[in-house]
């Protein structure tokens, strides 16, 4: 019922990607969604060199004797940090296992894509415009996904971001005449069966979901900081450059940043010049939130699905019923 295209090619039992969350698609989740029949795809995000080896180890010894999840397990970088040191990629492309697909977010993709095709690994190109497209065609990624402003973590800027909701049509109206064969995720707000089965009326081959995955017993995320998300509405995030100024994070200023909007980051909304011509004391007030794990100053990065976030389950019990809600629901 819920084969596409996109399941086929990666040999997927349900249409459906772990997103490379950085510091929380470790190893153990990106197991667990590979061995329950999703795309499995490891946090690379800034380049860890070490943190890659280390979860990129566990997930192997994890899937070692499944080869059919092996083949499920791919990585995904953010691209604008690779610019910076690309030392985890080419660690990552030095290795035996070959990923079953490289995911490239934030930034101009092609100076990776020929030596990823030669490595016959299929290219995912993470874009939130349709102006992005072109780029990504040119690389010649396999696969599309369309980010929409609703996502946790990255994304574009307000005054530039599209939502999932008429983003993913027009995605796939565009890859219907520029690029048929290419595939196309859609990701952001997407935590159950509808949104699942919402994706793929949308005229997407499957959703790339990253908020819903945080809180599962695999995940990275703390015990600590899920509690206070499963008491989150999803009117409680918003998107800013506040925590990456906080974080010593110096990212491109079309993307910004969905958290929740604590108290620290309430603080500094309309005091954003102050923050940026001296963010130190900011800085030091924030560093201190997190020491003390204190989520009125230290950050928890979800998306506006937090508010669909009811219990804290493990990956596969969680797929299942993704699974089985958007069956239903598409049957009808
Ligand atoms: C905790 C967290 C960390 C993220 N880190 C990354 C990252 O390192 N690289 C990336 O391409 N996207 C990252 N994202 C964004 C996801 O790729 C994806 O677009 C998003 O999670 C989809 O929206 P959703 O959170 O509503 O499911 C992150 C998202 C979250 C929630």
């Amino acid at each position: 019922m819920l084969t596409t295209r996109f399941s086929t090619f990666f040999g997927l039992q349900s249409p459906i990607a772990l997103a490379p969350m950085a510091l929380t698609s470790g190893g153990a989740l990106v197991a667990a969604c590979a061995q329950a029949g999703t795309l499995g795809l490891l946090g690379g995000g800034y380049g860890d060199v070490a943190w890659v080896q280390k979860e990129h180890a566990l997930a192997l010894s994890l899937l070692s004797h499944s080869p059919g999840a092996l083949s499920r397990f791919g990585c995904g970088f953010i691209t604008w940090r690779l610019h910076e040191d690309a030392s985890a990629l080419d660690w990552l492309l030095d290795q035996p296992h070959t990923p079953a697909a490289l995911m490239l977010s934030f930034g101009d993709p092609r100076r990776y894509a020929a030596r990823i095709a030669r490595r016959g690994i299929p290219l995912i190109c993470q874009i939130q415009r349709i102006e992005q497209l072109p780029l990504c065609l040119e690389a010649g990624a396999a696969v599309i996904v369309a980010q929409g402003i609703e996502a946790g973590g990255h994304g574009m800027n307000s005054l530039d971001g599209r939502s999932t909701v008429s983003l993913v049509p027009e995605m796939a109206d565009q890859l219907q005449q520029r690029s048929p064969s290419t595939l196309l995720l859609a990701a952001g707000g997407i935590a159950d069966g509808r949104g699942l089965a919402a994706a793929l009326a949308l005229g997407a081959d499957g959703a790339l979901i990253g908020t819903r995955f945080w809180a599962t017993k695999e995940s990275l995320a703390t015990e600590a900081a899920v509690k206070v998300a499963l008491e989150t509405s999803g009117d409680a995030t918003a998107r800013s450059p506040i925590f990456d100024i906080l974080r010593r994070k110096n990212w491109p200023n079309e993307f910004n940043f969905r958290a929740i909007r604590n108290l620290l980051h309430q603080k500094w909304e309309s005091h954003m010049p102050a923050l940026m011509a001296s963010p130190e004391a900011a800085r030091h007030d924030y560093d201190a939130g997190v020491a003390a794990n204190d989520f009125d100053r230290a950050h928890i990065t979800v998306g506006e699905a937090v508010g669909l976030i009811h219990d804290y389950p493990a990956a596969a019990e969680l797929i299942t019923r993704i699974h089985q809600q958007a069956t239903q629901l598409l049957s009808r």
